[in-house]
């Protein structure tokens, strides 16, 4: 028994031109969620087997036998405690921005934590915090922002939701409460009840770096404004210049009222995300009382020190422009290398944000059966040639559909970049003849 689900709003365009399993005629998606017995068994299970030299009680995240072991990394290369180098073209979670392996930002970190390693938000301020959230607030496209920092994405989002109700309550619009799609929903909804809007400027994981056409973001903001409903930015993967601007927003100049960040924010190094909210909400909302909301980590002095040396990091080295010029290059390489494979539907992105979207039959778009796995196929074999990659599947109809996204760290080399393309394409190759009856 499946449940519809609508999804949020997406749009997809690809820089090869070809169209992608994603509907493009709606902009959205429609997702199923399938009950724990029928999923398929890659979902159940996690072996306790011990990777040689570790004790065997970590509730492991993903399933598998043999963990690899890393202990250290630099630029876009991990290894493991076998000496085996990984390229890292995933930069982790497509978090990594600056790279691996940075003295001053563990410098920064190693300082901080010596001097002041926590004080609680709710009786103290710190320096580092202060000066991080002037600096950061220049480079946001929010007006006037206030930074409320937390310990990651999945916080920052808490906070936001949690911030758009406090708003609406201070305003005395109590009857908001509701997230919505588009006009269309926010009109069967009746406009009135309708809180915020959602979204991520250009979809990255779910959907692989799928860019909207040009004006879909304006008429959004459009819209919100429209009907005073506030326009959150989910900039998690596309912010500190992932997509090859500041943030995702910057590509069609779209002020959100919310914006939510982390990942890039300290590329891997501290878990923080934030919550940046206009000065216009910020002061409505306190006016009325005080924010009723925090957790044990927000505003972290030791997260806001190594934050604060990231942003230096990407201003200084030029690493937007790095971003936006080595993603294009990317793709190029990948449209003249497995772009010409059978099974590849479609190579989209913008900056280090790249999608390749894997498809049966690149006539009629038709996926490949989730049961097939020839995402975790794909990830095996790049593995295996020493390539990490990050992987998405159902972004077809909520099961079906196969992603593989890179998000290598902006200090790649070309060098790397060629590797990248090559051994993908190799590993595409490989993972779909390995399973004859998917052959196309
Ligand atoms: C767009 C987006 N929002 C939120 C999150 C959640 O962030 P976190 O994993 O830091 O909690 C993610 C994580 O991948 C994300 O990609």
């Amino acid at each position: 028994m499946t449940s519809p689900l609508r999804a949020r709003s997406i749009s997809s365009a690809s820089s090869s031109g070809r169209p992608s399993t994603v509907n493009r005629t709606s902009y959205t998606a429609t997702l199923r969620l399938v009950p724990v017995a029928q999923a398929p068994p890659y979902n159940r299970g996690v072996t306790r087997t011990p990777p040689p030299g570790t004790g065997g009680r970590v509730f492991r995240r993903a399933p598998g036998a043999n963990p690899l072991v890393a202990v250290r990394a630099e630029g876009s290369t991990l290894w493991d405690s076998a000496g085996r180098a990984y390229l890292d073209a995933a930069g982790g979670a497509i978090v990594v921005n600056v790279g691996h392996g940075r003295a001053s930002v563990a410098a920064a970190m190693a300082e901080q934590a010596g001097r002041l390693a926590y004080a609680h938000g709710s009786t103290f301020t710190t320096e580092p915090l202060e000066a991080y959230a002037a600096e950061v607030g220049a480079r946001l496209p929010v007006d006037d922002p206030a930074i409320y920092p937390v310990s990651g994405g999945s916080e920052a989002m808490e906070t936001a939701l949690k911030l758009v109700r406090a708003y609406h309550l201070a305003r005395g619009d109590p009857g908001r409460w509701m997230v919505a799609e588009l006009e269309r929903a926010i009109e069967a909804a009746d406009p009135d009840t309708v809180a915020a809007f959602v979204g991520e400027p250009i979809v990255g994981a779910t959907l692989g770096g799928a860019v909207p056409p040009d004006g879909y973001w304006p008429r959004v903001a459009e819209v919100c404004r429209r009907h005073g409903i506030l326009l959150v930015a989910d900039e998690v993967m596309t912010g500190f210049g992932r997509t090859g601007r500041w943030f995702g927003m910057d590509h069609w100049k779209v002020r959100p009222d919310i914006l939510v960040a982390a990942k890039g924010a300290t590329s891997g190094y501290w878990p923080l995300g934030f919550v940046a909210a206009s000065g216009e909400i910020h002061d409505a909302v306190t006016s009325a009382g005080p924010f009723v909301h925090g957790f044990t980590y927000s505003h972290n002095p030791v997260g806001a020190a190594v934050a604060r040396e990231v942003l230096r990091i990407l201003e200084t080295e030029e690493l937007i422009g790095a971003s936006a010029s080595k993603g294009a290059r990317l793709r190029g390489l990948l449209e003249d290398g497995i772009g010409d494979q059978p099974a590849v539907g479609d190579i989209r992105g913008a900056g280090l944000l790249v999608g390749i979207e894997l498809v049966a039959d690149r006539t009629t778009r038709r996926p490949f059966p989730r049961a097939a796995r020839v995402t975790e196929a794909v990830v095996g074999a790049a593995r295996e040639r020493g390539l990490i990659v990050y992987s998405s599947t159902g972004c077809a109809d909520g099961v079906d559909g196969d992603l593989i996204v890179l998000g290598p760290p902006f200090v790649v080399t070309d060098d790397e970049l060629v590797r990248i393309a090559d051994t993908l394409d190799a590993s595409v190759a490989e993972a779909v003849a390995g399973v004859p009856t998917l052959a196309v």
